[in-house]
């Protein structure tokens, strides 16, 4: 089922549930009210009689009285009415016949044994059941008489019903009048409630055919509304991913396709026979070949080291470590590209306290930092590798600065990520362009060995990369 139809089904039923809950508490409390109002009229009545029936003892006219039973005769539902005195002469009754005689049935006797109001059903000749109501009425402080009034049961019980059903059917108008306008306002309710749903369905629908660039278009301020933010932020997030995906394997073909092609070329040239081919071009073409497998080593290992990372299980073994040495070591390492491209090199590493870091990652990223440093500085730049105590923080901040290139301010977080590369800067770079995998690999050693690792650039002025290692 819908939701739609099941949400309406629901709500209407409410509707339904509480309007007749309404209708019926109505109805009773209507009931109870109109049998109530109708007693008190009917008491009212007796009562009027039999003051009118005191009066007119006291002014000794019974005209008084014959006059008011007159007017009161017609009442609807009045079986008689009468005056009797305590020996149950009647005095006035609307039988003008029974005038003079006395009354002895126990109907009587009962009222006039009764000195309050006094009600009692019987039945009357006829046979007709009626309500007797008696009042006594009292002249100078004695009870003098009674007033007695008959009604028609039958008759009562048609007015109850017809005034009952009167109030039924406006009660039963204004509940079925209350159920439609409930009924258009849930389907308004529902039909506000489903479309933004039915909107995020459907976008939902498009982003998952892989068109990532849909926006779902829901403006409203509340839980679907985020919900369809949340949405249009997850398929700008898989277009990102997307993206990767696409960077990704550019990378790795360009990264793998390039050293294999060289690499087949010159095993070609080798099957083809050297024959003629000078010794020392020889060891040229093997140098190319034993680079371009360092280059595909470098490649498979930076990715199973990205793997590590990403699965926190990137391995570090730190222990006390002394840094002049490593630097040393890595200078020498870089001498050569560093004179090939007339950089100026500087180590600036004295008096330094031992570090707690796995010296074979340290150098990792170092030499990692220094690659970029070179590959990203003009020739004729200068590269500079130290390190210094930061007492504030009991760790010792090891730095790569260059004249090079440098970054652009929005891209200083992102060159962190994996695949990330500055575009721009990557087109001005001589030789191998890399795969962005290695300041990704830098940040998860560092965070691996506790520190923390910052970048500084101001393009086309220079960068300085900077990572603590805590002192031992
Ligand atoms: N010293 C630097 N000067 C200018 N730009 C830099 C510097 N270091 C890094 N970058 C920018 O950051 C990007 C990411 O660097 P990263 O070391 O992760 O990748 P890469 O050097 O391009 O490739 P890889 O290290 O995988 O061979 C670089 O492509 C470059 O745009
Ligand atoms: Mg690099």
């Amino acid at each position: 089922m819908k939701l739609r139809t099941k949400f309406g089904l629901l709500v209407s039923s409410l509707v339904v549930i509480i309007v007749l809950g309404v209708t019926v508490t109505l109805l009773i409390a209507e009931s109870r009210f109109l049998v109530k109002e109708m007693e008190t009229a009917r008491y009212n009545m007796v009562k009027s009689l039999a003051q009118v029936a005191g009066e007119s003892v006291i002014v000794r006219d019974d005209i008084l009285l014959l006059n008011y039973i007159k007017l009161i005769k017609n009442t609807k539902g009045l079986a008689y009415a009468a005056v009797t005195d305590l020996s149950g002469k009647v005095l006035a009754h609307t039988d003008i016949n029974l005038l003079g005689t006395k009354l002895a049935d126990p109907v009587t006797s009962k009222t006039l044994s009764s000195d309050a109001l006094f009600s009692q059903k019987y039945e009357m000749q006829g046979p007709v059941a009626v309500l007797d109501l008696s009042l006594p009425f009292i002249v100078s402080g004695k009870k003098t008489g009674v007033a007695r009034l008959g009604f028609s049961q039958k008759e009562l019980d048609k007015a109850v019903a017809e005034t009952l059903s009167a109030t039924r059917k406006r009660i039963f108008m204004v509940a079925v009048a209350a159920l439609v306008a409930g009924l258009i306002a849930t389907l308004i309710l529902v039909g506000m409630m489903t479309s933004p749903i039915k909107k995020i369905a459907a976008g939902a629908q498009v982003i998952g055919s892989g068109k990532l660039d849909h926006k779902i278009d829901v403006t409203t301020r509340d839980e679907l509304g985020d919900l369809a933010t949340e949405f249009n932020r997850m398929s700008v997030k898989l277009k990102e991913l997307d993206q990767l995906k696409s960077d990704f394997v550019s990378s790795v073909t360009h990264e793998l396709r390039s050293p294999l092609v060289s690499l087949k070329m010159y095993i070609d040239l080798f099957f083809k026979g050297t024959a003629g081919t000078p010794n020392d071009k020889q060891k040229e073409y093997l140098d190319i070949m034993k680079s371009c497998t360092t280059r595909l080593a470098k490649f498979i290992d930076d990715l199973l080291d990205v793997a590590k990372i990403e699965r926190g299980k990137m391995q570090v073994n730190p222990q006390r470590t002394e840094l002049p040495p490593i630097f040393k070591e890595i200078a020498q390492l870089f001498e050569p590209q560093m004179q090939q491209k007339k950089i100026s090199f500087e180590v600036a590493a004295d008096k330094l306290p031992e570090v707690m870091a796995d010296p074979e990652r340290t150098r990792q990223v170092i030499i990692n930092l220094l690659s970029n440093a070179v590959k990203f500085t003009p020739e004729a730049g200068k590269i500079t590798l130290s390190a210094a105590r930061k007492s504030s923080e009991k760790a010792v901040e090891v730095a790569v600065s260059d004249t090079g290139m440098g970054i652009p301010a929005d891209k200083l977080n992102s060159v962190f990520d994996k695949f990330e590369q500055v575009k721009d800067v990557k087109s001005k770079v001589q030789g191998p362009k890399g795969t962005g995998l290695g300041l990704a690999i830098v940040k998860g050693i560092v965070e691996a060995q506790n520190g923390k690792i910052t970048v500084q650039s101001e393009l086309g002025k220079g960068s300085r990369f900077a990572f603590t290692l805590p002192t031992a």
